[in-house]
């Protein structure tokens, strides 16, 4: 299948959450976004942009023990924090797997936790803490329509 690898730099969240933005203006049902890094790397931040991307006005954060959270714009988000996730196989259900492959568009924080079950379709972002305020993000698109979608964004 074919693939596209960019790297983009942020040097400050507003960088992080505009390229969500610009994501999120031309993302379409069916769309995931995978997202690796470590603890304040900027995964929330990018879903953030992402949102204002789609059209979505309720705030979008990580509250502790809720691992999947839904919200409406021009399509629906399912937003994934999977960082508490402890046993894959029992928590993740089928409504997921639905969400997954269905026609909404999902941004899966810490997607390295689960990533046997997550689709090989989709758009890795991964974050890199350089300093404070600095990070190289990597993106790697699998599939046509993520290879498209990668295609068109404009980044430092
Ligand atoms: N260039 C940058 N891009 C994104 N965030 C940045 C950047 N520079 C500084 N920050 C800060 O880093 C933090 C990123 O937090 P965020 O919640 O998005 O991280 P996360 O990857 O979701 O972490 P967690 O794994 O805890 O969910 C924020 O406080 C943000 O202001
Ligand atoms: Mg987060």
């Amino acid at each position: 299948m074919a693939g596209l690898t960019i790297s983009c730099e942020s040097s400050r969240p507003e960088d992080t959450r505009s390229l969500g933005r610009q994501l999120g203006i031309v993302a379409q049902p069916g769309d995931v976004f995978l997202l690796v890094g470590e603890l304040g790397a900027g995964k929330t931040v990018f879903t953030q942009g992402l949102g204002e991307g789609m059209g979505i006005r309720e705030p979008i954060n990580s509250p502790t023990f809720v691992l999947l959270r839904e919200y409406q714009g021009r399509l629906t988000l399912y937003h994934y924090d999977l960082y508490r996730l402890a046993n894959v196989e029992s928590t993740v259900t089928r409504e997921w797997e639905e969400f997954l492959y269905g026609q909404g568009v999902s941004a899966v924080e810490w997607a390295n936790r689960a990533s046997e079950l997550l689709p090989a379709d989709c758009l890795l972002l991964e974050f890199l803490i350089e300093s404070d305020t600095r990070r190289v993000l990597k993106l790697t698109a699998s599939g046509e329509r993520h290879v498209a979608l990668l295609s068109s964004l404009h980044c430092s």
